[in-house]
């Protein structure tokens, strides 16, 4: 499985079988942004809430590629409400897709769609293809149940918010990792806005002093997992 990082939390899967999976593409009005939303394909594009920072371009991309939604339930219906495919799920729940295997995690935020529609609980979300358990946390604080979420899955790797302000900085994602025991975590969520900004580096270095893998994406960077 390959996954590129399109900055912020947005990231790419592509598995072995050439599936390509967006999580949260948030891409035109990102000055981070790598590509541009027209160059971006997605069999299935998972959203993790409803914020602008992650529904981002979406629903351009999955009217010209004909993606599936994954999300949770009153998000799935907003989707679905505008004329897309989705694929309704909610905290907890875990579904075997042609892929791999996705199961939402609770994640403490909010969701609100950018037309103030109420679009059910945020998630993080557990992703299992190609024999590895990638879990992006979403935009969330620092919760205690990371450590019961890493002991039900073995997790490769860690996608977790570093940025402060509106999610964990990085003193609270140093306790995320601990609790949550991942093989390697990736920051993200960082720099985007000045609100977020973070030294990615500042929290590979702290997290190597107590023992962890950390791995810092380039904006655009693609690594094989
Ligand atoms: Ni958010
Ligand atoms: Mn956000």
């Amino acid at each position: 499985m390959k996954l590129k990082y399109f900055s912020h939390s947005g990231f790419q899967l592509t598995t072995s079988t050439g599936k390509r999976i967006l999580i949260d593409p948030f891409l035109t009005g990102n000055p981070n942004a790598p590509v541009k939303a027209a160059d971006v394909e997605a069999d299935y594009i998972i959203l993790t809430h409803a914020h602008s920072d992650h529904i981002g371009d979406s629903f351009d991309i999955a009217k010209r590629c004909n993606s599936t939604f994954i999300c949770v339930n009153e998000l799935a219906n907003y989707c679905s409400s505008k004329g897309f495919n989705a694929h309704n799920m909610h905290i907890g729940g875990g579904y075997n897709f042609d892929f791999g295997r996705v199961k939402f995690t609770i994640a403490h935020h909010g969701s609100i769609t950018p037309d103030n529609h109420y679009a059910g609980e945020p998630a993080g979300v557990i992703i299992s293809a190609d024999g590895i358990n990638l879990y992006h946390t979403g935009d969330t604080g620092l919760f205690y149940d990371m450590k019961l979420i890493g002991e039900m899955t073995s997790i490769d790797y860690m996608l977790l918010p570093i940025g402060d302000n509106f999610t964990m900085g990085i003193t609270d994602a140093l306790k995320a990792i601990e609790l949550a025991k991942p093989k390697t975590a990736i920051p993200m969520h960082y720099n985007t806005f000045p609100v977020i900004v973070a030294d990615p580096n500042e929290f590979k270095k702290l997290a190597e002093e107590k023992g962890f893998k950390i791995r810092v994406l380039n904006f655009g960077e693609e690594i094989e997992l």
